[in-house]
């Protein structure tokens, strides 16, 4: 089958940071074959691949020399189900809000923590997306993936993906190395235990006057306060949180609280502390801060936005910026969340 490449294809719709960039070919391909076909297609021999599912957590600073796959495969299916669980089934296409909606209106627990996340549900395994007290490994199965050196299907399984916070097989030893195709969930049917201890999905709950939440409650609750913090990327170009929130020995933060008592701080086990990136960043004075084109969001510090018109490189630059600011003043190594290409 003869499939559409586009040739010096601009980025800009592919990318939520709404940088400009240029890949020397682009396609599309929405089920296994149509990859395959792409994989063996001789006028894209020797290409540098990028796989792209919404393009919400890449920053491109410079041009892609080489092809971007976007991966378009649709399809929801129920596999599988019990008295009290259901495995669901989402290609790797679909946009992951719309797969949480369709699990919430079917009155399955497991995922309305994670309503509103841009991106496509391929790549939630990615870096175990998380928000609100839940990550994806909490009610993950299993996923398929195509092995690109020698065309292969694998199946992994949870403890195959390594998650960890903001971390999997896929971003670290398998990147560029596997297609994730689709992946299930194995989510809960009633009682289902709701998550509601986590930032302020109580207090948003009070505010509506709902003493007793569903599902669907959980979800609108998560939706509101992320619509009142996180920069809607139509809007303001972004990818979300830009950097993760570090991981420090107890020691450092003990320290570091004898200054700044007000310094948010969670236990992370094994004598680790858990730091919010966002207040190092908002106190090292960057919140709100403005170059021509780019910054750093005014509600949300660990999130850099483009005002419109910022290059990747730009953007690139600032974040190194905020790093080294942070390091100086409290002496704590941030690490990027954001795919740098
Ligand atoms: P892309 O940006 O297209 O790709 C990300 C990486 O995964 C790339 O390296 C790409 O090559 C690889 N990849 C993509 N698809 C596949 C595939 N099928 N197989 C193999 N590799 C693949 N993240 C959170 O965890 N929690 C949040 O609360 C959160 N909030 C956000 C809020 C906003 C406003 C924005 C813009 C982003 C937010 N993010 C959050 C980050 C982002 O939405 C997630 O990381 C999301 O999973 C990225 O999906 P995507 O399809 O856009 O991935
Ligand atoms: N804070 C500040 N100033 C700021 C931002 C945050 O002081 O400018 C403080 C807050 O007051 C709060 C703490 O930092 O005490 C944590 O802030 P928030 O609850 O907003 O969450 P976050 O740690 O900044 C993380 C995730 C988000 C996820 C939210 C909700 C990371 C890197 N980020 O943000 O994920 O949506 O929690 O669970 O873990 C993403 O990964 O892209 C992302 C948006």
């Amino acid at each position: 089958m003869a499939m559409h490449i586009i040739r010096n294809a601009d980025l800009h719709p592919f990318n939520t940071f709404g940088v400009h960039a240029q890949a020397d070919a682009l396609a599309r391909f929405s089920d296994v074959d149509q990859l395959r076909t792409l994989l063996a297609a001789p006028e894209l021999a020797g290409m540098p691949r990028l796989f792209l599912g919404g393009g919400s957590n890449v920053l491109f600073t410079r041009n892609w020399p080489g092809v971007v796959l976007l991966n378009e495969i649709p399809g929801i299916a129920m596999e599988a189900e019990d008295e009290h669980h259901v495995l669901v089934k989402a290609g790797a296409g679909v946009p992951w809000h719309q797969f949480v909606l369709h699990c919430v209106d079917h009155g399955w627990g497991g995922v309305e923590n994670l309503s509103l996340i841009p991106g496509k549900v391929g790549a939630a395994p990615m870096q175990n997306i998380g928000a609100y007290g839940v990550e994806i490994k909490d009610s993950f199965h299993s996923l398929e993936a195509l092995r690109i050196s020698d065309g292969t299907m694998v199946t992994f399984d949870r403890e195959a993906c390594h998650f960890g916070y903001r971390e999997s097989f896929f971003k670290c030893e398998g990147r560029d190395r596997f297609v994730i195709l689709s992946v299930t969930f194995k989510l809960n049917k009633a009682p289902h235990v709701l998550n509601t201890s986590y930032g302020n999905i109580q207090q948003e709950l009070d505010r509506q006057g709902i003493s007793t939440p569903t599902i669907k409650d959980v979800s609108n609750a998560v939706i509101a306060i992320r619509r009142s913090k996180l920069p809607d990327p139509a809007v303001l170009g972004n990818a979300g949180s830009f950097f993760k929130n570090p991981v420090v020995p107890a020691e450092l933060a003990e320290r570091l609280k004898e200054m700044h008592p007000d310094m948010p701080s969670y236990p992370a086990g094994d004598g680790q502390v858990k730091l919010a990136a966002g207040w190092l960043i908002e106190h090292a004075g960057w919140k709100g801060h403005r170059a021509d084109h780019h910054g750093v969001h005014d509600k949300q510090a660990l999130v850099l936005v483009n005002h419109g018109g910022a290059t990747g490189q730009a953007i690139y630059v600032l974040s190194e910026q905020v790093l080294r600011s942070v390091h100086e003043r409290f002496g704590v190594e941030l690490e990027r969340e954001v795919n740098i290409l």
